[in-house]
């Protein structure tokens, strides 16, 4: 796909995101996961340190403010907007895809669309953005990782695998054939931490160990549960009146892939993957999921669409502070949840995890089906 192509189909993304559902409705699996409150909990809201630190820099809070945009003049402002964001609470960021980057003829107005986020945030960790097909598709693609983690300054680059959506996109799509030796070459190549990011579908153990061994340095496990790129692409393709009907057309594999808890439990609860820095999103909407996710091994968790909409709604009203005030929220019911929990930091919340936690239904036949031992024989280390 060419990258005017693929600059459409990002608008549109942005558009149809934030005009249309493409959320998933289905069953919350983190409810599967019950950690039992503390009566006596003798933790206070205001003794709760949430601090932490990934790849060795040093965070306010375990969020990360997953990929959205950049590439296009109209969407700098966005850009811009979390950069400043990410700077006052100390939180790490993405950025969305840096294709529109790449070429001899891309314009200065495009890059600032994506380096005014490091403008802002001089001294965050933000992470640069291109997909696993552009890898495979292109002859340079040192120089293009190289490139765009230069624009951004980049503490690091999150490759993303969405093989639902490159099929729909490409009926003649050819897979990530050759993709393994390249990521091989780049990680000799590039002394940049390489993350591997999944859209939508999740990971599991055997899509990461070989990726780990050969010297991925983390990976971001977007599962099922909130946005969904296929569903994105269904409604693309219907009218209005399609939409607006009372059950709008669904496809199949709208909501196709492993669940967000399912993915972070089959690599978290192996005592091997326990070096493994994770980045977890996909459907993390409340501060109870969020808590639920840092006990099972979540090292950042990630937010996008939620963030989408928060900062959509500031725009023309300067005074408005709703992505500020989602932030703060989300912060203070993480720290309640923690608090009824008797948990005072993320490593404290870890140890509950073998006395105080309990799996129900499809969850518990998932860790059955997967060989998975719960309550672990051990603790998950904070990375
Ligand atoms: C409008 C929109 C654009 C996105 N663009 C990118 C992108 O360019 N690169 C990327 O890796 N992920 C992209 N994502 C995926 C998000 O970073 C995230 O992984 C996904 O939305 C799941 O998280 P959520 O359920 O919190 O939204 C995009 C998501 C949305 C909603």
């Amino acid at each position: 796909m060419k990258a005017k192509d693929f600059l459409n189909m990002q608008m549109n993304s942005l558009e149809i995101a934030l005009k249309d559902d493409i959320q998933y409705h289905g069953r919350d699996y983190f409810k599967d996961f019950y950690m039992v409150p503390n009566s006596l909990s003798p933790v206070s809201i205001n003794d709760i340190d949430l601090s932490c630190s990934f790849h060795g820099e040093k965070l306010n809070y375990p969020i990360y403010v997953g990929s959205l945009t950049g590439g296009e003049v109209g969407l700098t402002k966005i850009n811009e907007t979390l950069g400043n964001f990410a700077k006052k609470y100390k939180i790490a960021q993405g950025i969305g895809d840096q294709i529109h980057c790449l070429g001899n003829t891309v314009k200065d107005p495009i890059i600032q669309s994506y380096s005014i986020m490091r403008e802002k945030n001089p001294e965050g960790v933000i992470l640069s953005n291109l997909s696993a097909k552009c890898l495979v598709q292109s002859e340079t693609y040192i120089e293009d990782v190289q490139k765009v983690v230069d624009i951004v300054k980049a503490n690091g680059i999150e490759i993303y695998l969405s093989p639902l959506r490159d099929v729909l996109w490409d009926k003649n799509d050819f897979g990530l054939v050759g993709f393994i030796p390249k990521l091989k070459k780049l990680i000799e190549t590039i002394d940049i931490p390489i993350i591997i990011k999944s859209v939508s579908t999740g990971l599991c153990n055997d899509d990461i160990r070989n990726l780990w061994d050969i010297g991925v340095s983390g990976f971001n496990i977007g599962g099922v549960g909130g946005t969904s790129f296929a569903r994105m692409d269904t409604l693309s393709h219907l009218t209005l009146s399609q939409k607006q009907s009372v059950s709008p057309i669904k496809r199949p594999l709208d909501f196709f892939g492993t669940p967000t808890v399912w993915s972070l439990l089959d690599i978290a609860l192996r005592p091997e993957n326990n070096d493994i820095p994770l980045i977890v999103g996909g459907g993390i909407r409340n501060g109870l999921q969020a808590v639920k996710a840092l006990a099972m091994g979540a090292d950042l968790i990630s937010f996008a669409y939620p963030i989408l909409i928060e900062l959509t709604e500031d725009f023309g009203y300067p005074k408005e502070r709703n992505l500020e005030r989602w932030l703060e929220r989300l912060i203070f019911h993480i720290k309640t949840v923690m608090a009824l929990f008797g948990a005072q930091t993320i490593e404290d919340l870890r140890s509950l995890v073998k006395s105080r936690t309990v799996i129900f239904g499809r969850t518990k036949e998932w860790i059955n089906g997967r060989n998975l031992a719960f309550p672990p024989k051990f603790i998950r280390k904070l990375h």
